[in-house]
């Protein structure tokens, strides 16, 4: 009895031995030089503090479109776009505003201009200089200027 009392204690302090050495071992790992081939993307610059999400309430709920300020601006998107992706093998927009998709998703339908390539050219699909749609369209937002300016909307656009 006495015997087994005293192997049963031995169980936790060699288990806490190999735990012991186990951490020696892997800290003495950590410490080696990072090998020289590998490399990150970032290089050596430290992560830079993330800038918080915008507010999401600047966002206006109704889908009322803001006026246009000039002529040729690409109209402001009047609806959300959270999770909508764009990516080289498919684009969120274009399910709905691609002209074979408009109708049945009852959407404005991109103008023809959306097909004209490079040369001039109408193209049988979206021209790619028109394909990553937010470089040009941005949800509109009730947000104040960023800097003060006394931009005015050009006389035909203005609003008696
Ligand atoms: C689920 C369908 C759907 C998707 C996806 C979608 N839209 Fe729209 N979009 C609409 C509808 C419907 C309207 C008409 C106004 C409204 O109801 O909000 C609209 C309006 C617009 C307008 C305003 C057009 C005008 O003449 O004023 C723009 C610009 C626009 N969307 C761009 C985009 C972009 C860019 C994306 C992708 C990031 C996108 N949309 C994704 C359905 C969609
Ligand atoms: C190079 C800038 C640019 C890109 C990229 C672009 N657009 Fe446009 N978009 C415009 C301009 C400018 C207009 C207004 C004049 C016109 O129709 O060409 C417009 C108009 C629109 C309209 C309104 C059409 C109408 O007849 O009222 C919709 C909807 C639209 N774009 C959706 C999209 C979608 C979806 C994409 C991505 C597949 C996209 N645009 C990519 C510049 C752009």
């Amino acid at each position: 009895m006495k015997r087994r009392t005293v192997s049963l204690l031995w169980l936790p302090a060699s288990v806490a031995i190999v735990y012991l050495a186990s951490i020696a071992v892997l800290q003495g790992a950590d410490n080696q030089p990072p090998p020289e081939d590998v490399e990150s993307l970032r290089g050596s610059e430290p992560v830079g503090e993330v800038p918080a999400a915008p507010e999401l309430k600047k966002y206006p709920k109704e889908r009322v479109p803001m006026d246009l300020q000039y002529v040729g601006q690409p109209p402001l998107i009047p609806h959300s776009i959270r999770g909508y992706e764009i990516t080289a093998n498919s684009n969120k927009c274009l399910t709905c505003h691609a002209l074979e998709n408009a109708k049945s998703a009852r959407a404005p339908g991109i103008g023809i201009s959306h097909y004209r390539g490079r040369d001039g050219k109408i193209l049988a699909d979206v021209s790619p200089s028109r394909y990553f749609c937010t470089q040009c369209h941005v949800p509109q937002a009730n947000a104040k200027p960023l800097v003060p300016n006394t931009y005015e909307p050009v006389e035909s656009l203005k609003k008696p």
